[in-house]
């Protein structure tokens, strides 16, 4: 089954939008494999955003990611890349829909409150990136009987 990395940014910790995260992607269906408030390592974002370090807005994207605790989250389900990025809601919150996360919580592109996987393979490797892999528990969701057909 398909898996997806989600993770709370400092700014969704403190204002106090992480159970609201949780709370979406768990009535949308979707399974919770994994959960832990980190602070990530700088050694560690350099490799989760490695497509980003050259950017002129990389320090302070590193800066933002090292300013309080993420909470990181792994989810299992059917499509739950593509879904995740949808309950996310456009990067640039003047483009993000109201109803996702980013277009009900967020204002600025830097403060953007959660981060997620763009494509299976990202996800993987981002899984292995924060988790270790005894840290991603097995369990029977019980409502599975009721989410798929
Ligand atoms: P993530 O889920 O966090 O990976 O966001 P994304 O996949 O929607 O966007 P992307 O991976 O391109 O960028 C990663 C993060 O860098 C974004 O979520 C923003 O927080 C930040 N970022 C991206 N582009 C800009 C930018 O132009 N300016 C600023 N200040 N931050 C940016
Ligand atoms: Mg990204």
């Amino acid at each position: 089954t398909e898996r997806t990395f989600i993770a709370v940014k400092p700014d969704g910790v403190q204002r106090g939008i992480f159970p609201e995260v949780l709370r979406r992607f768990s009535q949308k269906g979707f399974k919770l494999v994994a959960i832990k408030l980190t602070y990530a390592k700088e050694e560690l974002l350099k490799e989760h955003y490695a497509d980003l370090t050259s950017k002129p807005f990389f320090p302070s994207l590193l800066s933002y990611m090292t300013s309080g605790p993420v909470l990181a989250t792994v989810w299992e389900g059917k499509d739950v890349v593509k879904q995740g990025r949808a309950l996310l809601g456009a990067t640039n919150p003047l483009q993000s829909a109201p109803g996702t996360i980013r277009g009900d919580f967020a204002l600025d592109m830097g403060r953007n409150i959660i981060h997620g996987s763009d494509s299976v393979e990202n996800a993987n490797k981002e899984i292995a990136l924060w988790f270790k892999k005894e840290e991603l528990v097995d369990y029977k969701a019980e409502m599975y009987g009721w989410i798929y057909e």
